[in-house]
């Protein structure tokens, strides 16, 4: 049973939507597991650029069946206005399927999201104020309103009014603010039904039926494994699990279902928010701020600047484990063409002296590590032309193989630019 998955290795923003659009050519399936539109996937093709945050990446081929699996968190307007842009771009959607068991983002996890981050002031998680979190806390109490209670009105305006309620009593009595109306939201949200209804399905019966035939799977992740809400940078994290486990319960499949997966690597590091960051450059610092420039390291989603720093591998090698990463693929080393030298976090010192060769369990350790750099040579000259591993300069090929030694799994990919054919495909 062929299940490939792609994981962010990283803080997100790694290129994951790059390979998936890259792997699925190979697919006939690409489902979404987890997240909502808190991601935001790029890919380019042929000079055209797609931004996407709901529909997986995988859309772009006519052969693919993209699957919003049950593990995603939905907001039904953002999955229909991404439609109407794929098809405006000429994409066709038609094959778009949408998991009835994925939980409903309502608007009043959208305002929850918002007050509580104002509220929390300095302290804030910096989250892209879409109500992920407030959608999977309901989903857990078990008050969350699913796809599929779309299709029965009745069922669909009970469930609100109930859960509205501790919402609204929060909303004015806890922030202050106007609670909102049920009967609005309930019209806004079955108005949608008749454009949603064709799309929804049984995303598990799905995906077995294609791995039962011998087809190839592709499980794209969103986020990345230091966003994951159990093995992530807590509580500095997004409220679902993007580690390749989370395929698992945010598809419907057994362990054994997955063969291969691919972590996603950027050459340098990046973090959008709050949150601790080992190998950080902060604002100012000249390499710093050069790999924003040359990487465009604002979000997709929000247009926030990404904190850049170097890349780090203990982090890598961690989440190598906790994946169970096969290979990686690294993108965006065409970025790092200026520099004269580069750093390769490859421990961490604690403020007691104590190395760390892995990422340390307790958060006040991992605020106040300092990082142990490896310094290699850069290669001074930009590499997006090259085809194949050996048309890249040799300190780029050391970079390359350091990070696979460092990794202890094979590099399958490097990503020398956005395109499609900026893709070098390494043999061992
Ligand atoms: P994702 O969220 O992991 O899918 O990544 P994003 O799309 O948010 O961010 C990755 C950005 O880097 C996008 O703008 C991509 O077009 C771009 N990108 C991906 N791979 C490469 C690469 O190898 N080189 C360069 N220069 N850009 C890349
Ligand atoms: P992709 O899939 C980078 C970050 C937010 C914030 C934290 C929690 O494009 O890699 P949330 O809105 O999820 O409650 O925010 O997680 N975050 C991302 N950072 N890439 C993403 O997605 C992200 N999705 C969430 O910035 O720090
Ligand atoms: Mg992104």
């Amino acid at each position: 049973m062929p299940g490939t998955v792609i994981v962010g290795t990283q803080w997100g923003d790694e290129g994951k939507g790059r390979f998936t659009d890259y792997l699925a050519e190979e697919s006939t399936l690409v489902v979404r597991y987890q997240g909502g539109h808190n991601a935001g996937h790029t890919i380019v093709v042929d000079g055209e650029v797609f931004k996407i945050q709901l529909v997986p990446s995988g859309v772009l081929y006519p052969h693919v069946t993209p699957i919003i699996g049950n593990g995603v968190v939905v907001d039904p307007a953002v999955l229909l206005a991404e439609i109407d842009m794929l098809e405006a771009k000429g994409v066709s959607t038609a094959n778009l399927r949408l998991s009835g068991n994925a939980h409903l983002i309502m608007p009043y996890h959208q305002e929850l999201d918002r007050v509580s981050e104002r509220y929390l002031g300095k302290n804030k998680l910096g989250t892209t104020k879409r109500g992920i979190g407030p959608a999977y806390a309901d989903k857990a109490m078990r008050v969350g309103i699913r796809v599929q209670d779309l299709l029965d009105p009745k069922i669909f305006r009970q469930k609100l009014d109930l859960a509205i309620r501790d919402k609204n009593l929060m909303l004015t009595k806890g922030y202050n603010r106007p609670g909102l109306d049920p009967q609005a939201i309930a019209a806004d949200y079955l108005a949608m039904v008749p454009r949603l209804e064709p799309l929804i399905d049984d995303s598990v019966h799905l995906i077995h039926s294609a791995l039962d035939r011998g087809e190839h799977v592709l499980f794209e992740g969103a986020q990345a494994t230091f966003l994951d809400l159990d093995q992530g940078t807590y509580p500095f994290v997004t409220s679902s699990n993007p580690v390749a486990g989370g395929v698992c319960t945010g598809a419907g499949v057994g362990p054994r279902a997955i063969e291969r997966v691919v972590g996603v690597v950027k050459a340098y590091t990046t973090r959008v928010g709050s949150g601790p960051f080992p190998s950080e450059l902060f604002e100012g610092d000249p390499v710093g701020d050069e790999l924003v420039a040359r990487g465009h390291e604002y979000g997709t989603n929000t247009g926030r600047r990404r904190r850049p720093g170097w890349l780090d591998m203990v982090m890598i090698r961690h989440a190598v484990r906790l994946n169970s990463c096969t290979d990686v693929a690294i993108t965006k080393l065409d970025v790092l063409a200026p520099f004269e030298e580069l750093k390769i976090c490859v421990a961490y010192e604690g403020d007691d002296g104590t190395r760390y060769d892995h990422v340390p369990y307790h958060q006040s350790v991992i605020h106040k590590v300092r990082p142990v750099y490896e310094t290699l040579p850069g290669w001074r000259g930009e590499i997006d032309d090259a085809k194949t591993l050996d048309d890249l300069p040799a300190e780029a090929r050391d970079y390359v193989r350091r990070i696979e030694e460092l990794a202890g799994v094979p590099v399958s990919f490097v990503g020398v630019g956005p395109a499609r054919d900026q893709t070098l495909v390494l043999s061992s």
